[in-house]
């Protein structure tokens, strides 16, 4: 079983006269996940080829014939005819071999001025790219839908908390405005990981560069790179374009698992905040009165995978000294699974944010509940009074037990008893202490007072049209 030469793979084991052991050859694959590159793989062929007969390194029939091929198997591996073998490690080695089956010994130029690890590096990267942008993609989208539900409810009512606790009334719309600004930084670190990850390893050969007479500016162009890495150590041995990725999406997912637990909260009959309909929600196997909020449960569950992710990706390159060893080859794997989990809890939330119905008379009575307006009174006493900050808020609490006292809310205390905690207080006093006008009286910059709302959606509307998903 250990000393079959054929096994592993042929194309590179020239010096070996044995084959590997079946578990040398299972830990050395990677076959079975980075096939997903596969189109990634011939593209950053294709651009090197096309390099390599431009610069006279290769000739132009050789040149066609590994093009062609190249194209033949991108139709093979789309239609889903190819067959990947483990024999031969990982999706480069699949692709030269069946490119070698196609075009016979011209195949054997495509690897000229080239490595593995420059080629790995080039195929993961525009890999990490591709969903980078799929991502920038999809925040935008939520960050519309966010933009558009907040229109509807800029006059909203809900009760704004601090510790869980009804702390003053806010608006609902300025509440998921606030979620708005979150995933704007998220699509400013995208974009920003973006344009540090848009260069192009291609050329560094195995680690110190070739003697061929390449032109890495041209294949940085073709492959839509803004330049060429400028170092061949650091272009074959960093990842950081995947850790930059995978910070800003588990960063997001901390974002989606904030608003993913408040929609649990909404939901709940406690609060009955908000509705979702069927589409978004799932039914009990033993409790029929259920509606149980799945989606945002999985959500908020799955930033562990996101999380996972980069924390084994930061570990796998800890201490790893330069420049290529296998042990990168891990990096695949992680960056998969967290890219396909930030993906679908993106789109889960944009359909949740899109279909959930605020439930205003709810909101407007949890609102109206335990004294949210207290701080309007103290405010009161302060301005109209003259009374230091600290004493109002003495005497507001001391207003607030009074309430309690007689089972009220502070609005439906009578002027005679207000007076009797302080006898200044005038029946102005009750244009402050409701609901609506404590919503509306907030109008600092930033505030929750509907017109701030409304010329909130309108900034970001404005921002949406401008903002490139892409750069
Ligand atoms: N499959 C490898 C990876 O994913 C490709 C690079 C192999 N390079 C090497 N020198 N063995 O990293």
């Amino acid at each position: 079983m250990h000393n079959d030469a054929s096994k592993g793979s042929g194309l590179i084991r020239g010096r070996f006269g044995e084959g590997m052991s079946e578990v040398m050859e299972q830990i050395n694959a990677s076959i079975g996940f980075d096939r997903r590159m596969a189109m990634q793989d011939i593209d950053g062929s294709v651009a090197h080829v096309t390099m390599l007969c431009e610069q006279d390194i290769i000739s132009q029939a050789d040149a066609t014939a590994i093009k062609d091929g190249l194209e033949v198997i991108r139709g093979e591996i789309t239609s889903g005819t190819f067959t990947f073998s483990v024999e031969l490690e990982d999706i480069h080695m699949n692709i030269e071999s069946r490119l070698r089956d196609l075009i016979g010994p011209a195949a054997g130029r495509l690897h000229t001025a080239r490595s593995r690890n420059d080629q790995v590096a080039t195929s993961f990267r525009l890999w990490v790219r591709d969903a980078n942008d799929r991502a920038l993609a999809l925040v935008h989208q939520l960050i519309e839908v966010l933009v558009e539900q907040a229109a509807q409810n800029t006059a909203t009512i809900m009760p704004g908390y601090t510790h869980l606790q009804s702390a003053q009334p806010v608006s609902f719309g300025h509440h998921l405005m606030a979620y708005v600004e979150m995933f704007g930084r998220d699509h400013g670190r995208l974009l920003d990981a973006r344009a540090r990850m848009n260069e192009s390893p291609l050329g560094a050969a195995a680690l110190a560069g070739t003697s061929f007479a390449i032109d890495r500016d041209r294949t940085a162009e073709l492959l839509g790179y803004a330049r060429p890495m400028r170092n061949s150590l650091d272009a074959v041995s960093d990842r950081d374009f995947a850790l930059e990725y995978l910070s800003a999406a588990s960063l997001c997912m901390t974002h989606l698992s904030r608003l993913a637990d408040e929609i649990v909260l909404w939901m709940s009959p406690q609060f009955s905040f908000i509705e979702l309909s069927d589409a978004w929600t799932t039914g009990s196997s033993i409790m029929p009165q259920k509606r149980n909020p799945d989606a945002a449960e999985l959500v908020r569950g799955k930033v562990g995978r996101v999380h996972g992710s980069l924390f084994g990706l930061l570990t796998v390159m800890k201490a790893l000294p330069l420049t290529f060893s296998k042990d990168m080859q891990e990096d695949k794997e992680r960056t998969f699974d967290g890219a396909d989990t930030f993906e679908l809890c993106l789109k889960a939330m944009i359909g949740m944010v899109g279909d959930m119905k605020a439930r205003a008379t709810e909101m407007r009575a949890a609102a109206g509940a335990a004294h949210a307006t207290a701080t309007d009174l103290a405010d009161w006493l302060t301005r109209e009074l003259g009374m230091p900050f600290r004493e109002a808020h003495h005497i507001t609490g001391r207003l607030v037990r009074l309430a309690d006292e007689h089972g009220c809310s502070l609005d439906e205390l009578s002027l005679e008893d207000m007076r009797q905690v302080d006898a200044r207080i005038t029946e102005d006093v009750f244009a402050v202490l409701g609901v609506e006008d404590s919503v509306t009286s907030r109008r600092s910059l930033g505030g929750t007072s509907p017109e701030r709302v409304a010329e909130q959606v309108e900034e970001w509307r404005a921002r949406l049209q401008q903002a490139p998903t892409t750069d």
